[in-house]
């Protein structure tokens, strides 16, 4: 489908859970954010039927994020059960590696085609410190993990800010290419003050190439990462949500003060 400003929007990114097994500094607070009550959450089946109408509109692209995607129960059957809908062409995740190891297997079986593993260091005191407590060397078992299960491409996603020094950059870099993995430098960003910046060695925040739209644990079906709009599906139905929210879609991001990034899935 297209938008109003002539953009295909081939592209869903489902946010399927607000939680997450870590607290990233530029991301959580250290404690108490209140999580979504689970009535408000999505269930797998609600998930499918915005799934079906997102492919019947022109949807051959799905990335699910969180919070962290493998904390939510059954995580791999909704793969499978995603994987099993007629027309999808890429199927990936977003995940910050923790619970790998364990899952990769199984995600690969059930149809995940690919993940992009969050990873801002190589250096394991920095990382514990950067995620509030994550061991870096569970990260480093699920990429291996997740190759052997045949994922690919491997892409790593680093947020990156002012303070990041060129060698933690090129320990990075050295890592990647050691490993034959994507690498990304994401700078860190704004909802609140709206600002973003195009994704280096990716495609996120470039607006006039832009072709996702978004969907929230909770249901809101959102047209850009940067806006406010959000059409839940419980209230206009899967299709109508969708259709709502390509039309409300800005030539480019604003701001978000109502959605934060462990609930839209960066
Ligand atoms: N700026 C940019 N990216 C962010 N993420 C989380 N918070 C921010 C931020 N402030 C990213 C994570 C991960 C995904 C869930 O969102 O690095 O890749
Ligand atoms: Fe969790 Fe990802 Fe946010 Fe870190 S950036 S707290 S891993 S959702």
């Amino acid at each position: 489908m297209l938008d109003q400003f002539n953009r295909k929007i081939n592209y869903l990114r489902i946010s399927v859970t607000d939680r997450c097994n870590l607290r990233c500094r530029y991301c959580m607070p250290a404690d108490g954010i209140k999580w979504i009550d689970h009535s408000r959450i999505l269930s797998f089946e609600e998930i499918i039927e915005v799934v079906e109408e997102a492919v019947s509109l022109g949807v051959d692209k799905i990335r699910l994020t969180g919070g962290e995607p493998l904390v939510r129960k059954g995580i791999v059957d909704l793969v499978k059960m995603i994987a099993e809908v007629p027309g999808i062409k890429d199927l990936g995740m977003t995940t910050n590696g923790q619970l790998l190891e364990r899952y990769a297997v199984a995600l690969a079986e059930a149809g995940l085609n690919r993940v992009n593993v969050s990873l801002d260091t190589t250096e394991a005191k920095t990382y514990k410190y950067l995620s509030r407590g994550g061991d870096i060397s569970n990260v480093f078992k699920g990429l291996e993990a997740a190759r052997r299960a045949g994922l690919d491409p491997i892409k790593i996603n680093a947020v990156i800010n002012s303070e990041s020094g060129e060698s933690a950059k090129k320990q990075l870099r050295e890592f990647c290419e050691e490993n034959n993995y994507k690498l990304r430098f994401i700078r860190q960003m704004s909802l609140e003050d709206g600002s973003f910046y195009p994704v280096e060695g990716g495609e996120g925040g470039i607006c006039k190439i832009c072709n996702r739209i978004r969907l929230t644990a909770n249901g809101d079906v959102k047209p850009c990462l940067f806006s406010e709009d959000g059409f839940n599906v419980r209230e206009f139905g899967a299709r109508n949500a969708i259709l709502n929210a390509v039309g409300a879609k800005p030539l480019s991001g604003k701001k978000n003060k109502v959605n934060k990034f462990y609930n839209i899935g960066g």
